[in-house]
């Protein structure tokens, strides 16, 4: 039997962002800038390059803006056709989605990341499919995602997700790996568990936010049980899919900036900025001006 395609992501964006208080009092976290892109944009090209079809966003109150920044802004597109402002246009036009291929569910409730997953079971359904946190934004080519997905598509199955060594001191902020052996980028995945204490983490590969998930996931997220934070933890439920799935970590090529986080957020904002030759020179002359 081939490995069932992976045509669905689902986008977890409930949350309240208040590390980025006052920005994200009216605007969702997601919608805040790189450059001139919304960070939630990066994660949906991305998962796009990786041939998913269709974008499931776990929402939450106030996050509407979402669903019109992947709609069509009628007045805008005229007015832009009408001034002749073809480049604008077309970026508009670009970043939208095709007919049908995006879908909104809420998180009633702030009950962790392994439940934002649940409440979009009714619309993955029964087979494999992947999580983009948008908060990790990679940057490279090929994407994370494509890179996940070539790795699934060679192993045959089961679950991958993006791992990264990180400090022992950092480790109590992640799922952490309890790693098998590694081939290339590829390591078996032997144990995970979420945000242990450095002394307790089994070692410095953490989880980053990408995913490939079974549909059996989700008779595991049902289980509804909390775990660290007090949360229902994907990490726990992932856990309970050990031994009975082929379970992978994929260290890719891509950087990683946290953009959940106020320095990672300048930092790929910087990063970014620098990889487009429209901006890089006079970025360049800024930064080498500024004193310290
Ligand atoms: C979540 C996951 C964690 C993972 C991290 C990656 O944590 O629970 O396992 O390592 O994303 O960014 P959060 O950042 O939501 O606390």
């Amino acid at each position: 039997m081939s490995t069932p395609r992976i045509r669905k992501a689902v986008f977890p964006v409930a949350g309240m962002g208040t590390r980025f208080l006052p920005a994200t009092k009216a605007v969702p976290k997601e919608m805040l800038p790189v450059v001139d892109k919304p960070v939630i944009q990066y994660g949906v090209e991305e998962a796009r390059e990786a041939g998913i079809e269709q974008f499931i966003f776990v929402t939450g109150r106030g996050k509407h803006v979402i669903e019109d920044h992947f709609d069509h802004a009628y007045e805008l597109e005229a007015l832009l056709e009408a001034r002749e402002k073809t480049k604008e246009l077309n970026s508009l036009l670009e970043s939208l989605p095709d007919t049908g291929s995006v879908s909104f569910t809420r998180q009633q409730k702030p009950l962790g990341l392994g439940h934002a997953v649940l409440c979009a079971q009714h619309l993955v359904g029964d087979e494999p499919f992947a999580v983009v946190l948008p908060d990790d934004l990679m940057v490279g080519k090929p994407g994370a995602l494509k890179q996940m997905v070539d790795a699934y598509n060679e192993i045959g199955g089961g679950v991958i997700v993006a791992a990264e060594e990180k400090t022992r001191e950092e480790t109590q902020r992640y799922g952490v790996i309890d790693p098998g052996r590694t081939r290339g980028n590829i390591t078996e995945v032997r144990g995970v568990v979420e945000k242990p204490s450095p002394a307790d983490a089994p070692s410095t590969l953490c989880i980053i936010g990408r995913y490939i998930l079974p549909p059996s996931i989700f008779l595991e997220l049902e289980r509804r049980e909390r775990g660290a934070g007090n949360e229902i933890q994907l990490t726990d439920a992932m856990a309970r899919l050990l031994g009975h799935v082929p379970f992978h970590a994929v260290t890719t090529s891509c950087a990683r900036y946290d953009c959940g986080d106020k320095v990672g957020f300048l930092q790929a904002n910087i990063a970014v900025a620098l990889e487009r030759p429209d901006i890089a020179p006079a970025l360049k002359r800024m930064l080498a001006s500024l004193k310290f």
